[in-house]
């Protein structure tokens, strides 16, 4: 009966809905450890994603004015793009981390964002790495990126993506 009860209680609180962010605590708990397989290997798992971006959106890598003139096949082992890669995956697992605090998760959105926005980087800009990790997720992910996954993330970029687009605007 413990058991039972305990099972009970467990998927209950798994399809809860947190109200504030728009996702259960089960489809939270599918991005955390999707992206606790990230996090594994944040620099190689970044380069891949920014290096995708740079190819289909030359212009972005304009942006940097450390490694703005290297060769795409050169970039790779540039230390500073290294560096950058491995900010957007940490900072993202920061975020995605704080999501059991909406206030705390929004406050780490709006710092980085603001850093970017006194630089001048643009929505486009955000939006297009956006379409890019969703295009992504697949290969990293492998098995792991199941209709349900996919959909819990789907959530979770337009959630934090469209914070950060309210940060440009303002
Ligand atoms: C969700 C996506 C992103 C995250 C989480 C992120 C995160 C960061 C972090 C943590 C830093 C270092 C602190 C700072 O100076 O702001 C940084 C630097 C920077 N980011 Fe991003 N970034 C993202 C996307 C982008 C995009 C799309 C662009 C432009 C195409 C961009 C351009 C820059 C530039 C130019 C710097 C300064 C690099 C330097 O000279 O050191 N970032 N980013």
């Amino acid at each position: 009966m413990a058991l039972f009860r305990g099972l009970f209680d467990f998927f209950q609180s798994d399809s809860k809905l947190d109200e504030k962010l728009g996702l259960t605590e089960k489809q939270k708990r599918l991005v955390q450890n999707t992206w606790a397989m990230a996090r594994k290997d944040e620099v190689a798992v970044g380069v891949a994603v920014v290096l995708a971006y740079f190819k289909k959106y030359p212009e972005a890598q304009k942006e940097f004015k450390s490694f703005k003139d290297v060769p795409l096949d050169e970039l790779s082992k540039n230390k500073r793009f290294q560096a950058h890669c491995a900010n957007i995956i940490v900072t993202l697992g920061n975020v995605i981390e704080q999501m059991h605090d909406p206030e705390l998760m929004e406050a780490s959105v709006i710092n980085f964002t603001e850093k970017h926005k006194n630089r001048g980087q643009t929505q486009t800009q955000f939006e297009n790495l956006k379409q890019i990790m969703l295009d992504s997720f697949p290969t990293l992910f492998g098995k792991h990126y199941t209709p349900e996954v996919q959909e819990a993330w789907k959530k979770t970029l337009d959630l934090i993506f469209s914070k950060m687009y309210q940060v440009l605007k303002d």
